[in-house]
């Protein structure tokens, strides 16, 4: 595998380049947007409830706003589809807005935890009716009248602490919240980009509201987690270099790189420069040989989305490689501990799995076969890279949940991939 490329924006990035361009008053000009399932259903739910958003180009958005105000009652259910941060994030939103909401999704998302954002929601004096007790979507709120209070959450959940900050930006006083261990900033990050600092000490994280933001250019890096799968395919096929341009190297994000030096992976990091708020640079990964590691602890929340890839690396590299406190991967789009351990599993690559983690011994042989994406985007795009060392063709169902977070993806491996390897997924992830 050898080239030069960039992936599409970062999801995490354009959901908030989308939710806080709506309410920074004035015009925002979002470049690099990703246009995937998830943050077009973001910007569906917003354009619903007033939003003034257009397209004006391909990842090219502008947005009018006259602030939070711009946020209304929406005429029909917000539908998040397969989007965890748009259900989360739009859920804290909308909770300081004065006017009546129904947040819903697809069966993935109707079956995903939300008691970890409606609870500390409520305790700032939400009203949130759902499902058990509303732990389940479909949630209705009935917003406004909050209360400005010190929230604390038991899971380092980006999406937790983010709706807890939106509701914040329309709630008088300092709302905090403290997480167990850091996750994900970019809405800390973009917040005080458009003007609105947040404060952090230690895990806490407080913002004083009512707070304006105040519209700007917002360019989208790209997405560090979808490089991931190029950075594992590089690392595992032989004679590869590829370089991806203009990543998003948050570091809060990149703990993945640490997991590759620690398995002793060739990866580069050049041209890092700040753009918009965030750290961005060049990655440059080449075919290596790996050892196993142990990943655990306050690493876990930085590699999360990478962790289904750890389990492909793991079984390429020399001896035993440990994922444990990755309890938070079971709720996932899907349960990430079971489906890569399952779906590997149907390739003839043993992953041992526990409740909060999973191993996986080195020097297996990748068999070829058929599995299945089981709807969840991340488990289809790692399997399209454990096929393309497979010593057979690997089939892969439903693989349209690529979508989601990266479309393009088997077009832009084609092209990177020696003619030997090129077209052993592509049929299939290219063909819904
Ligand atoms: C995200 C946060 C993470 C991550 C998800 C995107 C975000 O989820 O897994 O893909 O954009 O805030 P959690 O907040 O549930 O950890």
């Amino acid at each position: 595998m050898v080239g030069q490329c960039q992936v599409p924006g970062d999801k995490s990035i354009s959901h908030r380049a989308l939710i806080l361009g709506s309410v920074a008053q004035g015009t925002t000009h979002i470049q690099g947007l990703l246009e995937s399932d998830d943050c077009l259903n973001t910007a569906k739910c917003l354009g619903l409830m007033g939003s003034d958003l257009k397209r004006i180009g391909p990842g090219e958005y502008i947005i009018h706003s006259a602030g939070l105000s711009q946020i209304g009652e929406a005429s029909d259910i917000l539908d998040a589809g397969n989007s965890g941060t748009t259900l989360r994030l739009l859920l804290g939103l909308v909770s300081s807005r004065p006017h009546f909401y129904v947040l819903s999704g697809d069966a993935s998302l109707r079956q995903r935890p939300m008691e970890r954002v409606v609870k500390p929601l409520r305790q700032m004096g939400a009203r949130i009716l759902g499902r058990q007790g509303a732990s389940l979507a479909p949630l209705a709120v009935t917003g406004g009248g909050l209360v400005a209070e010190s929230l604390k959450s038991s899971v380092a959940s980006a999406q937790v602490k983010s709706a807890i900050l939106l509701a914040g930006l329309g709630t008088v006083g300092v709302t905090s919240i403290t997480e167990p261990s850091l996750s994900r900033d970019h809405t800390e990050r973009m917040l005080a980009y458009l003007g609105c600092p947040v404060m952090r000490r230690g895990n806490t994280i407080s913002i004083e509201g009512p707070g304006e933001l105040e519209g700007r250019e917002i360019v989208v890096p790209g997405d560090f987690s979808s490089a991931a799968f190029l950075l594992t395919a590089a690392v595992l096929l032989p004679h590869s270099k590829v370089t991806i341009k203009d990543v998003n190297l948050n570091p809060t994000r990149t703990g993945f790189l640490e997991v590759l030096s620690r398995m002793g992976a060739a990866v580069e990091i050049d041209n890092v420069r700040e753009v918009c708020g965030e750290p961005v640079g060049d990655l440059t990964a080449s075919t290596s040989n790996l050892y196993g590691c142990m990943i655990d602890g306050e690493l876990i929340p930085r590699v999360i989305d990478e962790l289904p890839l750890v389990a492909l690396l793991g079984s390429q590299a020399k001896g035993e490689t440990k994922v444990v406190d990755a309890a938070e991967l079971r709720v996932k789009e899907s349960d990430r501990i079971s489906t890569t351990a399952t779906e590997l599993g149907k390739l003839g690559v043993v992953v041992d799995t526990f409740a909060d983690g999973f191993s996986v011994q080195g020097g297996q042989i990748i068999r070829g076969g058929s599995c299945s994406s089981c709807d969840d985007h991340r488990i289809a795009m790692m399997l399209v890279v454990a096929g393309l060392l497979g010593e057979e063709e690997v089939a892969i169902c439903d693989p349209g949940c690529i979508r989601v977070s990266f479309p393009g993806y088997g077009n832009l491996l084609n092209e990177l991939c020696f003619p030997e390897h090129a077209n052993r997924c592509i049929d299939y992830i290219e063909s819904f």
